[in-house]
């Protein structure tokens, strides 16, 4: 049994995410972290929402909240969605809690003791009449690069380009709207990356075995060449620099946001929290993988390791990262600030939690950028969840419980039908378990989705209804297998769909949350439940979408229609 710590970035704060959101991060985590789980590991699956920065404030500034509450609702909305989609993390902490601001203001005091973090003055965008400086988002423009007028301080939504928000032309306050503005001087500080390349290069070069999208991203900036760069904010809303001379400023998100992966865990254990973080106290027996957006990529390969390796402390640092690329709304793209497409909590009230998890995952956008569509979604749940394994467990459930009293049937031999279902189940569960292992989730679920086929075949062929009157011992054979499997499939199937791994579980008896997951000989294993036994009828499983919800939720989120 191994220890594995598995964190997902950190959802933005500023609203409920969309099903882009979900599928980049926190529920391809959570699928992995259930599998492990199931085979037995020491899983601490943590995540936060990540509550800083001035998007928080502006959305806080757009509900009429004061920031603090607009972000203690925000994450309960967020933690209840989380719940709703079955999302187990062992603790969904926020990135503004107590835990964090002191974490956060150590390591800051760790890279000023040893000398990677300098004062410098800067210049800032100052509004007069919002007296006040405005940092990133709080000031917005035509973007120099390529003259979009709406770009903001620190990034232009059109082209990309990240900005400094001095740079910008004709800049204006996102707060007043006021071009009342001047460059003032203030002082901030600087995380000397330059003088720590070396070594977090030397620490990406030691993940040879990354994935290939993430180590481009990595060496992309490392080559470039590490730039210094300011971790303070001229802001009320976040962990306070706490130094003299730093009044009113506080760090900056996204150097406190992956801290709180540390301070989340914390929060979770007081007492054992360091045998997932520091290395000296057990870590380094610990797998640490991380799942993100390809947008995070840097942050988590550069500047979070500059944090950690600064600091001089014996901190974990990531073993495996993996980057998802974009769900497209259709062509498009999501965007929570247009609230444009499908978001958790209206997902949740047309469809069911497992429908959704299983077209995610089945169509995770793994090696492309991927469009979701409605029809793409109805298809994955009509055709796999509803035609192949809900037909097979309805199947031969009904079959059962006519023919056999509700009982697993005893009597008959093992033929030539079971041996190929045997010798095919041990390929595609060896299939199935290697690519979970190696984070490869459209492969794995497609040998999932075989193992379903298989069953659905194996009956074909068997054909107790057949052979129940001629034989009925071929029929036993076939029914008892075939319930056998049911069993197997319920926890194969559990990291994906968990909620409908529960209707098939309770089958056979009171479901758990972590079914151990299948190991040995698959003619073993198709001969576990004890003969003679009662099962349950099992819940309806699944339900067909059908055309018209297709037409009505295409209308309701402003599908595009061809
Ligand atoms: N909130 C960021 C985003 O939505 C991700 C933060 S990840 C962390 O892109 F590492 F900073 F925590
Ligand atoms: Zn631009």
């Amino acid at each position: 049994m191994s220890r594995i710590l598995i964190t997902s970035a950190l959802p933005y704060i500023n609203g409920i995410k969309h099903l882009g959101n979900l599928v980049g991060s926190m529920l391809p985590a959570d699928v992995y972290a259930r599998f492990q789980r199931a085979k037995g590991h020491d899983v601490a699956y943590i995540c936060a929402t990540d509550e800083h920065g001035t998007p928080a404030e502006l959305a806080a500034k757009k509900a009429g909240v004061p920031v603090a509450d607009y972000c203690a609702e925000q994450h309960d909305i967020q933690a209840e969605a989380g719940r709703g989609f079955g999302l187990s993390f062992d603790h969904f902490g926020r990135s503004s809690s107590p835990t964090n601001h002191d974490l956060t203001q150590h390591f800051a005091n760790q890279l000023i003791r040893n000398g990677f973090v300098d004062e410098r003055m800067d210049r800032q965008v100052y509004s007069i009449a919002d007296e006040r400086f405005l940092p990133d988002r709080y000031v917005e423009g035509t973007c120099p690069n390529c003259k979009f007028e709406k770009a903001r301080g620190d990034q232009c939504d059109n082209c990309g380009k990240l900005l400094d928000p001095v740079d910008l032309i004709d800049p204006y306050s996102a707060i007043s709207g006021s071009r009342d503005i001047e460059v003032r001087e203030t002082k901030h500080l600087y995380l000397l990356q330059s003088k720590l390349a070396d070594e977090v290069r030397a620490w990406v070069d030691s993940h040879a075995d990354w994935p290939q999208l993430t180590k481009s991203i990595a060496y992309k900036w490392l080559d470039e060449g590490l730039r210094d760069r300011s971790i303070t904010r001229d802001l009320q809303w976040g962990v306070p620099v706490g130094r003299e001379g730093f009044d009113g400023k506080v760090f900056y998100v996204w150097f406190d946001a992956p801290i709180e992966y540390i301070a989340a865990t914390k929060e979770w254990d007081p007492e054992g929290w360091q045998r997932w973080w520091k290395t000296d106290e057990g870590a380094d027996d610990t797998r640490y993988i991380q799942f993100m957006g390809k947008d995070n990529v840097a942050f988590h390969t550069v500047s979070f390791p500059c944090t950690l390796i600064g600091s001089r402390e014996p901190w974990k640092k990531v073993d495996t990262l993996k980057t998802l690329n974009w769900l497209n709304w259709y062509g498009g793209k999501f965007s929570t600030s247009e609230g444009r497409g499908i978001f958790m909590d209206t997902a949740l009230e047309i469809s069911s939690p497992d429908n959704w998890r299983w077209y995610l995952m089945s169509n995770a956008p793994e090696s492309d950028d991927t469009s979701f569509t409605l029809e793409s979604f109805a298809g994955a749940v009509n055709k796999d969840l509803a035609d192949v394994l809900g037909n097979l467990v309805n199947r031969v459930t009904r079959f059962a419980g006519s023919r056999f009293d509700g009982m697993v049937p005893d009597g008959g031999e093992w033929g030539e039908a079971e041996e190929t279902l045997a010798a095919e189940l041990d390929r595609r569960i060896k299939a199935y378990t290697d690519y979970l292992e190696a984070i490869e989730f459209r492969k794995a679920f497609a040998e999932l989705r075989g193992i379903w086929v298989a069953g659905n075949e194996y009956l074909q062929t068997a054909a107790p209804w057949a052979a129940f009157k001629t034989d009925p011992a071929k029929a036993a054979v076939g029914v008892r297998t075939a319930l056998n499997l049911v069993k197997i499939i319920a926890a194969l199937s559990a990291p994906v769909i968990p909620f409908t791994s529960a209707k098939l579980q309770a089958i056979f008896g009171d479901p758990v949350e972590t079914p151990a997951w299948p190991t040995g000989a698959a003619k073993d294993l198709l001969d576990t439940l004890p003969r003679g036994t009662a099962f349950n009828q099992p819940e309806v499983l699944v339900s067909k979408i059908e055309p018209e919800q297709i037409e009505e939720w295409a209308e309701r989120f402003g599908a595009p229609r061809d």
